[in-house]
């Protein structure tokens, strides 16, 4: 179904070049070419396309989103498309999961000695919730990375300019934007480069903390790892410094990217194509 799919769905995406929020669905089995389709069934048709398994249950998934950003954000980053640790997308332990039947049994082992914690004190219930919120990430990624199957440049380059001057030129000078597009080889890396700058390429965007412990010592650096118990930053000198956190130190923590992640939130689908197709001449 698969190679059959993609051609249809391209099909359908090339003569509807996204307008609205959510990509439209293809026409798949149940939904006849012509006979129009209820949101419900689009939607259904989508997830059939993109092999995506059971559904995942919003509520829990809001529920899971806090403890997510709590325990796990730091090292798989916000979205779960990776930080220090990798991205949880496209691993094998999340989609080879439905409801949590396989994730909370790896979720509360870990795996520690590769740097991955086990969470044995979480409940089953919170580490299903968990389970829930990456299975959404999973879906979401995947309704976005479907126009991967198409010349991803289909929005309108001078809208696209407009909403920079409306929407980012407050936080931005032309300087972010010159050459933008010279700096990624394809406009995929583009789109993906202006939505998650890298932190891995550019080390200015780093996250960074200043603790101070109850005696008064401080230490300043990039955030390698941070627990409920204890924070390790990297200082200039690239000494390491492990700080235990149960004795009430003080924490300080800077996210250079947290202003532009919360532009994000806020951005639609066809904001989102104009942006790249207007960045994309900026050669
Ligand atoms: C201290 C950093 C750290 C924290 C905190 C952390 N992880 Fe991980 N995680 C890792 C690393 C590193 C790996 C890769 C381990 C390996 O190479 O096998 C990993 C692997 C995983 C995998 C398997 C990925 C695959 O490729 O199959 C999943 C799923 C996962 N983590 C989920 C979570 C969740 C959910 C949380 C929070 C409850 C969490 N992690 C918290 C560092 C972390
Ligand atoms: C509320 C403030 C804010 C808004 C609005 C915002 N950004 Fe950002 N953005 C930031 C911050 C802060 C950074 C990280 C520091 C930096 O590079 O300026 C950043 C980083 C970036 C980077 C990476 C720069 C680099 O050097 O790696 C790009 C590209 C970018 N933003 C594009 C955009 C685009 C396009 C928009 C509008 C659609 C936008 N931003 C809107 C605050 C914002």
């Amino acid at each position: 179904m698969v190679a059959a799919g993609l051609i249809a769905a391209a099909a359908a995406w090339a003569q509807d070049p996204v307008t609205e929020d959510r990509p439209k669905a293809a026409q798949t089995e149940g939904v006849a070419p012509g006979q129009s389709a209820s949101p419900d069934q689009r939607a259904e048709a989508l997830r059939t396309f993109l092999g995506l398994g059971a559904r995942p249950d919003k509520e829990a998934a809001a529920r899971g989103e806090p403890l997510f950003q709590q325990n796990c954000a730091f090292c798989h980053g916000p979205k779960a498309r990776g930080a220090t640790g990798p991205g949880l997308i496209t691993a094998d332990e999340v989609l080879g999961d439905d409801h949590g039947e396989h994730l909370v049994g790896f979720l509360k082992k870990g795996r520690p000695q590769k740097g991955m914690p086990g969470f044995a004190t979480m409940t089953d219930e919170q580490l299903k919730d968990v389970a829930e919120f990456l299975h959404l990430q999973v879906e979401m990624v995947a309704n976005r990375g479907a126009y991967h199957v198409l010349n991803i440049v289909v929005g309108d380059a001078a809208r696209g300019k407009a909403y920079v001057a409306a929407h980012c030129a407050g936080c931005h000078s032309a300087e972010t934007f010159a050459h933008i597009a010279s700096r990624f080889r394809s406009p995929e890396q583009l789109q993906r480069g202006w939505i998650w700058p890298s932190r891995a390429q550019n080390p200015a965007l780093a996250v960074t903390a200043t603790v101070t412990t109850p005696e008064g010592a401080r230490v300043a650096g990039r955030v390698m790892q941070v627990s409920d118990f204890q924070i390790t930053v990297v200082d200039e000198a690239g000494q390491k410094h492990a700080v235990a956190l149960e004795r009430g130190a003080q924490v300080e923590m800077k996210d250079p990217l947290a202003a532009h992640e919360e532009m994000i939130k806020t951005l639609g689908n066809r904001d989102m194509h104009d942006v790249t197709a207007y960045l994309e001449t900026l050669q």
